[in-house]
């Protein structure tokens, strides 16, 4: 029986480092305000002529593959998780690959929002332990700031998020000690538009640049941060809790807890809810902010540079996101 496990994390972070200091200069808002809500002391943005969305990837997934000691050529599947392509279409997956030189292998292009990775990395697990592939590239990488309205009237939603990307190596493995135990999907519906962007859309009854010209806010991110934080805060905990049981394990076995990163009141509430120590949450929203898709690739990459996560650790991602989605992964490093 083939198991999956990832074998090499990678992120790459944009050059450009947006301070809350800086965004007082483009809207009414302040560090203190920034910092008490959402504990984000900066982000960063993409260099226009520099980076794109499938640029950070590749960048991303070469230190992803150097670390697996893979080479790209060894890929037969990549999985790409992203809200913000490149294109309309086709996804950024296609530039990766076409990037990486692997023309004909398949590619899997993932919205799913802030739970994008975990869904994409549930795939990943699917496709190996079903025999069909071995060697899968899994990413998620964001380009957010073209879509924030840096105005005051954009301000709720603007602070919060940034750029960046972030991959994984996923390897078949007869190891049961060092693999992926398990993983746990979920989405509700319900709360699609508490937490979405309306255009470019295609049900508007006109093409949507008309519609966008007439109302460039229909572009723009709406959320209704209440709901976000309501829902989130009983989610983490629930999905986490759910992949625990499902492995007979408790919360004092986790390792490290790399949540999506939200906001850090949110990490700080799960963290509580759980019984987890400071040091069994892995955070660094203060210098990214919200990277979506991105997230926990890049939290998952810092916190093994760091020297957080080690062979045989028991390491849980956990994500809530837009759609509502929410989903869990139990590692066994
Ligand atoms: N700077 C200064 N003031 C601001 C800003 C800002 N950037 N944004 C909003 N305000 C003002 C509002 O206008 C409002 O002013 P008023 O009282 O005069 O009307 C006041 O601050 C309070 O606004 P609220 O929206 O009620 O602020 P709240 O305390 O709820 O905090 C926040 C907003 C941070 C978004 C909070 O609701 C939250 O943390 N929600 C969770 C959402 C989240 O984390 N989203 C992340 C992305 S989604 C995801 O990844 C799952």
């Amino acid at each position: 029986m083939a198991y999956s496990r990832i074998t090499g994390v990678g992120h790459y972070v944009p050059e450009n480092i947006i301070t809350n200091e800086y965004l007082t200069t483009l809207m009414d808002t302040s560090d203190a305000w920034i910092t008490e809500r959402t504990g984000i002391k900066e982000r960063r943005y993409f260099t226009k002529g520099k980076d794109t969305n499938a640029s950070m990837a590749t960048e991303a997934s070469k230190i992803a593959l150097a670390r697996a000691n893979l080479s790209a050529t060894a890929i037969d599947f990549i999985i790409y998780a992203t809200i913000t392509p490149d294109y309309f279409f086709p996804g950024p997956g296609f530039i990766l690959q076409r990037n990486l030189g692997i023309a004909g292998i398949g590619v899997l292009d993932i919205r799913d929002q802030c739970s994008g990775f975990v869904y994409a990395l549930s795939v990943a697990d699917q496709f190996i332990r079903s025999g069909m592939y071995r060697n899968i590239l899994v990413v998620g990488a964001e380009i957010q700031s073209t879509f924030l309205n840096h105005t005051t009237e954009g301000r709720g939603v603007a602070v919060i998020f940034g750029d960046g990307a972030g991959a994984a190596v996923v390897q078949a493995t007869e190891d049961e000690n060092h693999r992926i135990l398990s993983t746990h999907l979920h989405a509700d519906g319900t709360y699609a538009e508490e937490l979405y962007v309306k255009e470019p859309g295609s049900s508007g009854g006109e093409r949507f640049y008309e519609q966008l010209l007439e109302n460039p806010q229909m572009g723009d991110v709406v959320m209704n941060g209440n709901a976000v934080f309501k829902h989130a805060v009983v989610r983490f905990p629930e999905v986490i809790k759910e992949a625990l049981a499902h492995n007979q394990l408790q919360s004092s076995d986790i390792d490290l807890l790399v949540p999506h990163q939200a906001n850090l009141r949110i990490a700080e509430y799960v963290r509580q809810q759980l019984g987890l120590t400071p040091a069994q949450v892995m955070t660094n929203i203060q210098y990214y902010g919200n990277t979506t898709a991105a997230s926990i690739p890049i939290a998952m990459s810092e916190a093994w540079e760091q020297g957080r996560i080690n062979a045989g650790d028991l390491v849980c991602l956990a994500a809530f996101g837009s759609g509502f989605t929410w989903g869990s992964a139990l590692l066994r490093w």
